[in-house]
């Protein structure tokens, strides 16, 4: 079967002022539910990013990369157990195609390999700043009771788990790290501002939101919001984001004053 039927594909170009084409950024999810992919990229964030040229995705079934009439990608345990485990051909043969592929590695580079596993380490905002750099990403989602081992030591694996609980296979994983990244990449969201004044982005929670009206049900819109005076909005939220991580999550805090002792001992409050 040729690539392109079993790949779906959701990409655009970009034409910049200049007229030139800025390639957007490549990801390939190799998944049993490539319509899961598909239907995901076709709304809200992520559609906005691939029609603004910034992102180009393409869905790829595992089960196109199988050579049995019933197209198998799963197989009982060795040594016995619950549950099935995903074979290494497919996706081995997968990776393998979708690399080697000239074009693709032509005009995207050579892809970083990302295993959703709950054996991965922990996604977090810092680790979306730095995949969101990269030119090409390939995501691989398990399913079952996993994948065979040796699929990790055939190859190297950025592997990543999005929190300590258990899915039953990494296509939300995956979305959750594609959502995070395509609204960091460049011109997604119109104004720079709303990545950066966020939750995480200095290890702080964000201040809490209010439109209209002025006053829900007795509950009035905090005075300083209403000011007009910029310098002490911007305190009051400093402030508020302060409160609400020491309440929350004091282990940010914890993390962010051993990152700032360990860089030439600058003062880690401002
Ligand atoms: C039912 S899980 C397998 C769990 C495996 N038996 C274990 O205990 O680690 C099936 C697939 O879902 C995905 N998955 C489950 N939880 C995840 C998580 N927290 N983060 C990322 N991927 C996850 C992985 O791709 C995994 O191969």
């Amino acid at each position: 079967m040729h690539h392109s039927r079993r790949f779906g594909t959701h990409a655009a170009g970009v034409a910049t002022k200049f007229g030139l084409k800025k390639l957007a950024m490549l990801v390939q999810v190799l998944t049993l539910f490539p319509r899961l992919i598909n239907d995901f990229v076709a709304l809200g964030l992520p559609r906005i990013a691939i029609e603004k040229g910034a992102l180009s995705v393409q869905s790829v079934d595992l089960r196109g990369f199988t050579h049995d009439v019933h197209r198998t990608v799963d197989d009982r345990p060795f040594g016995g157990g619950a549950g099935m485990v995903l074979m290494c051909a497919p996706i081995v043969d997968a990776v393998e195609a979708l690399e080697q592929d000239p074009q693709t590695l032509l005009q995207h580079g050579v892809a970083h390999r990302v295993l959703l596993t709950p054996r991965g380490r922990r996604l977090d905002q810092r680790k979306l700043r730095e995949l969101a750099k990269v030119e090409r990403l390939l995501l691989l989602c398990g399913h079952y009771e996993g994948i065979d081992e040796r699929v990790r030591l055939a190859m190297p694996w950025d592997e990543i788990s999005i929190g300590d609980f258990v899915l039953s296979g990494g296509e939300p994983a995956a979305l959750a790290l594609l959502d995070g990244v395509a609204r960091l990449l460049p011109g997604v969201t119109g104004d720079p501002e709303s990545t950066v004044h966020e939750s995480f982005e200095d290890d702080l929670l964000e201040a809490p939101h209010f439109t209209r009206p002025r006053e829900f049900r007795g509950m009035a819109v905090p005075e300083v919001l209403l000011s007009g005076d910029h310098a002490a909005i911007g305190r009051w939220r400093h402030e508020q984001s302060w409160l609400i991580t020491e309440e929350r999550r004091a282990d940010l805090l914890q993390a962010r004053a051993a990152r700032h002792a360990a860089t030439e001992g600058k003062p880690w409050i401002e």
